[in-house]
This record gives C-alpha cells, structure tokens and sequence, in this order.
C-alpha cells in the first residue's frame, strides 16, 4: 500500500512560513496534484515528502510508516524536476541503467527494463544517443524514464514539463497521465498550471500562501470552489468578479449593482439565508456561463459595450463593459464587433456563485 498522509505539517525556513498546518491524505495509485501561484508551499511540501527537506513540525507517513527520520534513498520514490540533470557523458541507455545498478540488478534484468521503459515513453530508437543529441522533449522522456525503471513506491513530479513548448506541453500531459494509469503507482505531481491539474488530476489540492484552500476532484474545485482564490485561480479565461449588494424587497431578494439587477431562485435564497449573508457580497461567473449579443436591440437583460474581441479560432472571447465593470464572454459567435459598439449581456442564474465580501469564502 503506497499511501501517502500528512498530518498537521509545518515548514519555516527561519522566520518565513512556506507551509501551514497541511494535512492531505494521498490515496494508493491516486495522481494527486498540489496546485497553486508560484511561493504557495508547493516544492517545500513535495521535498519534505521525499525527505529532501526538514519538517519543521507535524508527519508525514508511508503507509502505516512514520517517514520523518527516514533518508530520501530508503522511501522508495522516484522524483522528476524541472531541472532535472541527465549524466551528459552516458548514453540514453545508460542513464536509464543507472539507478537499476546501484540496486546491484544483474545486466539481463537491467536490458529488459530499460528496454520496457524506453518503449514505454517511445525512446527505444535513441538509447545510444547522448543527452546532447536529443531534443528538450526527449530529455524529459529520458528523465522520468530513469524515475520509472525502478517501480518505486511513489512518483513525485515537481513541475516537470513546465519549460516544454506548449504544444509539446499538451502531449506530454496526455503520456504521463497515460503511464501513472498503466503503471498504477501513487503520484505527487507539483505545478502552477491549472490546465495541467485539471487535465490529470483525480484529485487538486489547491495551496495559497502555505495554507490548503481546497482539496478535491477537478469537479469538485471548478464547479464548487469553496472561496474567491480557488474560483479564480481554476479556469481559464478566469471567472469574473463583480462586487453586488443583496437586496430584498418583499419575497424576492436580488444581487444589484449600478447596472445588474439579478433575482435570485429559492434554494440560492436558502443559502444565503444559512450563511447569514447581508449586505455586501461578489459576485462570480465563468465567461462560459455568460451570453452575449451584438447591437443595441439585444434583448437581453443588460445593457453594455464591446471593450475588445479576441477570436480564438472556434470560440471568440468577448470584453464586455458594464458600466466601470468589465467581464469576458466566451461565446461561438461569428461577428466581430467593435471597441465601443453596444451589445447585451445574459447570465445563466443558475451558474452564479457569491463569496463574502470580507473572508472571500464561497456562500455558494
Ligand atoms: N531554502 C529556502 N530558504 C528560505 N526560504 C525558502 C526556501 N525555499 C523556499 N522558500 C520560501 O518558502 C516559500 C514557499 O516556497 P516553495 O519553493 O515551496 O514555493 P512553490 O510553491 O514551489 O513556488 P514555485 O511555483 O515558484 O516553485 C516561498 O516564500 C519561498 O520564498
Ligand atoms: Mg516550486
């Protein structure tokens, strides 16, 4: 059983705080992603799990196996980096056979597994390249190719394809994904790019300045997140923010600004009333819930005006102006339309989320 738990961990590097009382369970065979905005805690939680770094309180354990005091090359793990560094003068082949002899495996073992990882990760035509020979993709295959040979217990990747080119970027995500399901071993993948948690993840746990915000499915974080950082760090083009006051006038009670005027159904209403919202909220919503129209005869319930358009071939992206406000709509529509041009603008109600105004936490 390759679990991997951390119980009420903290890390200072001498005044500053990088990590707080973290406390994630990673399931076995889970991809666990940590993810968050660079200096969150990311690199200092995933070094303590490999036990590169010194837990300043709390613990971490393998299994039923307190790791705390137990050196990096006795946790059976595996770590890939950013930066990670191939032994220049040794062949592809070679590289990968290293950690296989320091296990002191015999040389007819060693050929196979190699052989099995490089087919693995499509390298098996430059096993006698040398490092300088091979592309930034190839190195990268390389080097999780040197992590995968030995089966450990536990993968952990610290933002390993981040320096890749976009395009090779998507591939990779898609093979490493691929292989952590083939392979079936607990994996701790760190990065910054939501697009990258969203895309592999079974589960996120999202950090912010040292402290978890939310730790769930990719669904969970993007249709639930439970406050305005995780809303708007999930999701791209970003979720838009709009600062509303609750109104109510007899039954009805209505999210208002200077230009919106949104009635609220019956179970929203309900939360509110849990939460004892009043007063001063913010209003989200994701450009995919929002609907545009060009022109001034628009029928829709808000009056605004292009800012700019951004085609992105099938979809288009809109900057809409309400007022001082400003939201982006993502929207398949064929007209351009032009800064200044007037234009109405929909919400689907029923995908709104409101955060309190003060803590930014998620009322729903
Ligand atoms: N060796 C160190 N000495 C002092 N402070 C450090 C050290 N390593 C990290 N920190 C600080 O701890 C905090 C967390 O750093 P960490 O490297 O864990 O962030 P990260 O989430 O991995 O960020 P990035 O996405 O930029 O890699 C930051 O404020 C950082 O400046
Ligand atoms: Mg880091």
């Amino acid at each position: 059983m390759a679990t991997v738990t951390i119980t009420d961990v903290w890390k200072y590097y001498g005044k500053t705080m990088a990590v707080k009382d973290l406390n994630i369970d990673v399931r076995d065979n889970e991809f666990l992603c940590l993810l968050g905005p660079s200096g969150c805690g990311k690199s200092s939680t995933l070094r303590m799990i490999a036990g590169l770094e010194f837990i300043s309180s709390g613990d971490i354990y393998f299994g039923d196996v307190r790791v705390n005091d137990v050196p990096p090359k006795d946790r059976d793990i595996a770590m890939v980096f950013e930066n990670y560094a191939l032994y220049p003068h040794k062949t592809v082949f070679e590289n990968l056979a290293n950690p296989l002899k320091f296990q002191k495996m015999n040389r007819a073992d060693i050929t196979e597994r190699v052989e099995w990882a490089a087919e693995m990760l499509q390298i098996s035509e430059l096993l006698q390249r040398k490092p300088v020979e091979l592309s930034g993709g190839q190195k990268q295959r390389t080097a999780i190719g040197r992590a995968i040979v030995r089966e450990p217990k536990v993968f952990l990747f610290d933002e390993p394809i981040a320096h890749l080119d976009a395009k090779l970027r998507s591939h990779m995500r898609g093979e490493l994904k691929h292989l952590q399901r083939r392979l079936e071993t607990t994996t701790i993948y760190v990065t910054h790019d939501q697009l990258e948690g969203m895309t592999m993840a079974d589960r996120i746990a999202v950090m912010h300045e040292g402290v978890l915000q939310q730790l769930g499915t990719p669904g969970d974080i993007y249709n639930h997140p439970v406050n305005e950082f995780v809303a708007g760090f999930v999701g791209e083009p970003p979720m838009n923010f709009l600062d509303c006051r609750i109104e109510r006038v007899g039954d009805s009670v209505s999210l208002v600004n200077d230009n919106i005027k949104l009635v609220l159904g019956g179970d929203q209403v309900r939360r509110l009333e849990e939460k004892s919202a009043a007063g001063e909220v913010r209003l989200g919503i994701r450009p995919d819930d929002l609907s545009v129209e060009m022109g001034r005869d628009h029928g829709f319930a808000i009056d605004a005006k292009i800012f700019v358009t951004e085609p992105l071939g099938g979809d288009m992206l809109v900057d809409a102006e309400l007022g001082k406000d400003r939201v982006t709509v993502k929207r398949k529509i064929a007209e351009m339309g032009q800064p200044g041009e007037p234009c109405g603008i929909s919400l689907n109600i029923e995908k709104l989320h409101v955060f309190d105004r003060e803590s930014g936490e998620a009322i729903f």
